[in-house]
């Protein structure tokens, strides 16, 4: 016999819900208030709830050199029923409006979970303005979007979900289909031991997530001691990365390679169409900046930058080596994006380090 229990809405999972309403897709700060109502009305019914079956402790494999993930408390426990229902969601086209488009869509495993096309088709064909970003290394992010426009991970998924040029779904929507569904309601009673709501989705999408984990690249071996794993021109290149005269290690810092600051590279001189993170903060001094990107992987998910407009790593290399996109820098750009005289050579070894970054356990097809 399972034991029965009465849930209150914990105080920690509505605040959660609640902090991150910061947002620029306003529909979500709607859909959060109407599942915060739903669950102040299940619980002043005094619902019973049946308790999960799996609630063995998954322990994620973080690799040596890697800090430990935070992880909130309103996500724990994470299990391993959980990670599953939460892979389940992720592949499932189930979830958007008309069936056909699952967050796998666009975040292709096989391409470190993005997309190789510079700016990805949701539902109905429907195109946003910006270039699918890995989900290598995400539980350990901050903030997210290329403009930091979400800061849990739960809210990030709830605005693919309603954004209209990508799930074009909503929250009640979401939640009946599942709850019509043939398995589905089993497995989430099984997790969360009650019936599905759009939290329970979230969080076993977050779940999943969690667990996409890459650091086991040539460059991981060598810097764990295996001399041989990097190559003459790799570690040339690794020496030109980490340097003075390049600064790439500045804003791609350490064990995976982002300093989470938002920061103009350059990348649309001279003039803005996208403001960036300036949609967040209102400030003349943010415009334009973007989240600087982890580069795990990173021969896997071309096209790059927030707008997909550089199709290969070498015209990456040729923008940082002319100092920008054009000889007239944006406002924001940084001090230390400025012409750097790297010889063809040069960029090649920093081209070849960036390909040793690619963990081939990571991006296999799944
Ligand atoms: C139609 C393509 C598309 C679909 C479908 C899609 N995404 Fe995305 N995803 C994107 C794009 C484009 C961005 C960047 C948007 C931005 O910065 O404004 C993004 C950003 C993200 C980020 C932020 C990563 C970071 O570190 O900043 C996460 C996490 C993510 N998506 C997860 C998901 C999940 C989970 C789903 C399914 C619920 C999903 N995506 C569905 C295209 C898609
Ligand atoms: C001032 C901070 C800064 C410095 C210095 C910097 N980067 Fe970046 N890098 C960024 C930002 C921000 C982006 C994203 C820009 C955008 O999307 O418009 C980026 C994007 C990239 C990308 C594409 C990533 C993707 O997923 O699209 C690569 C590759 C890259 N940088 C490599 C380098 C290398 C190599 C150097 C040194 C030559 C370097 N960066 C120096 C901030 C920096």
């Amino acid at each position: 016999m399972k034991r029965l229990r009465t849930i209150r809405p914990t105080v920690t999972g509505i605040a959660h819900a609640i902090q991150n309403i910061a947002t620029t897709r306003s529909c979500i700060a709607l859909s959060l208030f109407s599942c915060i109502m739903c669950i102040i009305a299940a619980c002043s019914r005094g619902i019973e709830l049946v308790e999960p079956s799996d609630s063995a402790q998954y322990v994620l494999a973080i690799p040596p050199g890697f800090p430990p993930m935070f992880i909130p408390d309103y996500e724990r426990p994470l299990t391993q029923a959980k990670i599953e229902l939460g892979r389940k969601l992720f592949f499932d086209p189930i979830l958007s409006i008309n069936g056909t488009v699952a967050c796998a869509t666009c975040h292709q495993p096989n391409h470190a979970f993005t997309v190789p096309v510079p700016v990805p088709a949701g539902v109905f064909g429907r195109r946003g303005t910006r270039n699918a970003p890995t989900l290598t290394n995400v539980g350990y992010n901050r903030s997210f979007f290329w403009h930091g426009g979400s800061t849990s991970l739960q809210t990030q998924a709830l605005s693919s979900l309603e954004n209209e040029d990508e799930m074009g779904n909503d929250a009640d929507n979401i939640v009946q289909t599942l709850r019509a569904h043939s398995e589905y309601p089993r497995l989430f009673r099984q997790v969360f031991g009650k019936e599905i709501d759009i939290l329970s989705v979230l969080d076993a999408i977050a779940a999943f997530e969690r667990t996409l984990i890459s650091g086991n690249s040539r460059y991981d071996h060598f810097q764990r001691g295996d001399s041989s794993a990097l190559n003459a021109s790799e570690r040339r290149g690794m020496a030109l990365f980490f340097s003075e005269r390049t600064q790439c290690a500045s804003c791609h810092a350490g064990f995976n390679f982002t300093s989470g600051a938002f920061e103009d590279n350059g990348s649309q001189a001279p003039q803005y169409v996208d403001l960036g993170r300036y949609m967040m903060t209102g400030r003349e001094e943010d415009k334009g900046k973007f989240k600087v990107p982890t580069l795990r992987n990173i021969a896997r998910t071309a096209p790059y930058f927030h707008n997909g407009s550089r199709p290969t790593l070498e015209s990456v290399i040729a923008h940082y080596n002319a100092g920008g996109s054009s000889a007239m820098r944006s406002p924001n750009q940084s001090p230390r994006v400025r012409p750097l005289g790297l010889t063809h050579d040069e960029q090649t070894d920093i081209i070849n380090f960036l390909k040793a970054l690619t963990d081939e356990e990571f991006v296999r097809p799944r």
